[in-house]
């Protein structure tokens, strides 16, 4: 039997809806202050539909472009500025950095109150202790995805491939808060394959274009497509060859239309969240 496929857009267009509903409710607008250096043409994609999202969503947003020639010193004066800022609830530094700048110390810098992508040592270390704030916006999709498809993660074995600092990791956690079994495999794992078999829930964020086959799926599981790759033709493709995956899962993510707008929409989630602890 086909699998279920669970519907992303819809999904996140109603977290949106929802928490556009509650910051209107707010005597002030959050604000959401997004970061961009240099001319990543990926980068700029994100950026653009991450500014149009906030002020659909009624946020005070702006969006500060830097040369790729900036120095970290000037991102970091920046980041101080909006750190000071009161109008401004969430920053985000779109990823990643152009070389020569450190982006751990960028990270770093951002006022964890503020830090609206999770990836603060502050924040990273309260996910891990099981005491979460702001947490990293894809992985929590992820985790509203799951819960929206009626899959609980309690008990379940669930295979995180890809060990990101943005993905990978905190999926881990996230999985593990919610009682699940959880495995991390990498591009060192022996038998990917046979790690991938074993899963009842398998997320795959590796960035591999169509890496994961229809026969490492175990059949009736739930496959959760991270992956946004671009083909030679111009298209986009999961690290989940789909069409062979979906003839066996119980459930999977499309790509796009999967994942993907869940991590504006929990982006947006996230600056309400701060907006509502500061102010
Ligand atoms: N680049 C790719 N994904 C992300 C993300 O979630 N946040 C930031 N800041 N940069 C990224």
């Amino acid at each position: 039997m086909a699998a279920r496929v669970i519907d992303g857009k819809a999904v996140a267009a109603a977290l949106r809806a929802e928490v556009a509903a509650r910051a209107a409710t707010l005597p002030y607008a959050p604000g959401l202050a997004v970061v961009l250096v240099g001319e990543d043409p990926a980068s700029q994609v994100y950026v653009r539909n991450k500014e149009r999202a906030a002020k659909a969503a009624g946020f005070a947003s702006e969006t500060i472009r830097l040369p790729a020639s900036a120095s970290q010193a000037e991102l970091l004066a920046l980041i101080a500025r909006l750190n000071r800022d009161p109008a401004v609830d969430g920053i985000l530094v779109q990823l990643p950095l152009p070389a020569g700048i450190d982006p751990q110390a960028v990270i770093r810098a951002i006022d964890p109150a503020k830090d609206v992508d999770g990836f603060h040592p502050d924040n990273v270390a309260a996910l891990a202790l099981g005491t979460p704030f702001l947490v990293p916006c894809t992985p929590r999709g992820v985790m509203k995805l799951l819960a929206a498809a009626g899959i609980a993660p309690r008990g379940a074995r669930a295979l995180v491939l890809g060990r990101s600092n943005i993905v990978g990791r905190p999926m881990a956690a996230l999985l593990l808060a919610a009682d699940a079994t959880v495995t991390i495999a990498h591009s060192r794992t022996r038998d990917l394959a046979a790690e991938c078999r074993r899963a009842e829930i398998l997320i795959a964020a590796v960035g591999r274009a169509e890496m994961v086959k229809g026969d490492w799926v175990s059949p009736g599981a739930t496959v959760i497509d991270v992956g946004i790759n671009r083909t030679a033709a111009g298209g986009l493709v999961g690290d989940v060859a789909y069409a062979e995956a979906a003839a066996v899962a119980g459930a999977i993510t499309p790509v796009p239309g999967g994942v993907g707008p869940m991590t504006i929409a929990c982006l947006l989630e996230n600056t309400l969240i701060a907006a509502a602890a500061r102010r």
